[in-house]
């Protein structure tokens, strides 16, 4: 599903970033823009890389 319409990016390309070593939200947001334009899909994302980052 899509987590940011902004950039487009999906619940699966966040778990991508953190298997290619994103450990944080902030590397999520650096390698996929999730939450860089209205900020309105932060909350999801950052529960998401959390969620992806622990069963790493
Ligand atoms: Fe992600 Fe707007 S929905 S920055």
């Amino acid at each position: 599903m899509y987590v940011c319409l902004c950039k487009g990016v999906t619940d699966h390309r966040i778990r991508e970033a953190v298997e290619n070593g994103a450990r944080s939200w902030r590397d999520v947001q650096g390698e996929t823009g999730c939450g860089t334009q209205c900020g309105k899909c932060a909350g999801a994302g950052k529960a998401i890389t959390r969620e992806a980052v622990v069963s790493e």
